[in-house]
């Protein structure tokens, strides 16, 4: 059994309480390799924003469950060296699909899991997620549930359609499970393609998709019945149309890759959103990055050479995320 605290991290109770309180929204992002990982430390370091490391369990697959514990507790250990004093530095689980997932990240020193019941009967989805809290929060690890369905792959889960959450039921759902935080479902998507063409409009000049707005009837609705709960916005990534200009034009092929307008983001960060998940648009920061520079060198075979230029782009991305979108700069609580 590994204490996060040993490791420095924190769980997500009084971030999420002071980004409420300030009206800003904390980062999580996603991370499965030391450049991502790089990059999110030094965006968030240099910036003193508090930040979610965000790893889903293809990510503990791909990475290794051990290593990644020690970058965890290494990225701790960057951003002090970096000249943040007290780091506030969250390792969560993303999309946790059974209580032994849960059960295996709290025993191996993360601060907070994610239980995504959001595929199962709502009474199913209850019971799950109250044993996760039960045992999480005997180690003080917070717990992020799911009600309502986002499309898109989730993991394992995949879902061909979405369902809003349905504001009747988010206080019986929190009450019952004793859940710190709550992922909703209000239009946003995971992936590249978060739309198809069919459900957006073209824009006359430029023949780029627009997508349909989120749902902030919904989460206005939500808010009422739970004021002042921590609310998760997962599939939130605005899918850059440069990065995807990019890889097009270097040998990709992305078509009609849309995302969520970061206009919107920005205004649910405002509200009880307080946690906004980013993983694709890392993804294509550094796919583009890869891209360019290996069609600008074919002769390039160092891979310091493309994942360097890779990590700077992410970490510009993250920056602006933070900066410009989610307003999570200079809220460390030192
Ligand atoms: O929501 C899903 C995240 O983007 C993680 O994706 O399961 O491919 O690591 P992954
Ligand atoms: P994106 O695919 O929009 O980046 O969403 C990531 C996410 O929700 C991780 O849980
Ligand atoms: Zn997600």
């Amino acid at each position: 059994m590994v204490d996060y605290k040993s490791l420095g991290l924190v769980n997500t109770r009084e971030m999420f309480k002071r980004a409420i309180n300030g009206g800003y929204a904390i980062p999580a992002f996603n991370f499965n390799n030391m450049e991502q990982l790089q990059a999110i430390i030094k965006a968030s370091s240099d910036l003193k924003s508090p930040v979610i490391l965000q790893v889903s369990k293809g990510a503990r697959n791909y990475a290794n469950a051990t290593l990644l514990r020690y970058m965890a507790q290494g990225a701790v250990a960057y951003a002090k060296e970096l000249g943040c004093e007290h780091p506030e530095i969250a390792l969560h689980l993303d999309h946790g699909d059974s209580f032994e997932t849960c059960k295996s990240c709290v025993d191996y020193g993360f601060s907070s899991v994610m239980i995504d019941g959001s595929s199962l009967p709502y009474e199913e989805n209850i019971a799950l997620t109250k044993k996760v809290v039960d045992y999480a929060h005997q180690f003080d690890v917070t717990v992020e549930a799911e009600l309502g369905v986002l499309a898109g792959v989730e993991d394992d889960v995949v879902a061909a359609e979405s369902h809003y959450t349905k504001p009747e039921e988010v206080i019986d759902f929190a009450t019952r499970t004793g859940c710190d935080s709550l992922a909703i479902s209000i239009g946003t998507s995971h992936g590249a393609y978060k739309f198809t063409p069919e459900q957006c409009t073209r824009d006359p000049k430029t023949g780029k998709l627009i997508p349909p707005p989120l749902a902030f009837d919904v989460l206005d609705a939500i808010m009422e019945k739970l004021p002042g709960f921590p609310i998760v916005l997962h599939g939130s990534s605005s899918v850059p149309q440069e990065y995807v200009d990019i890889i097009n034009e270097h040998g990709g092929k992305l078509p009609d890759a849309v995302g969520i307008p970061e206009e919107q983001l920005r205004k649910a960060s405002k509200s009880a959103v307080c946690k906004i998940n980013i993983d694709s648009d890392s993804r294509l920061a550094f796919t583009a990055a890869v891209r360019k520079t290996l069609a600008e060198k074919p002769g390039e075979f160092d891979p310091r050479k493309y994942c360097g230029p890779a990590r700077d782009e992410m970490e510009k991305m993250y920056k602006h995320k933070i900066t410009d979108v989610l307003g999570s700069d200079n809220k460390l609580a030192e």
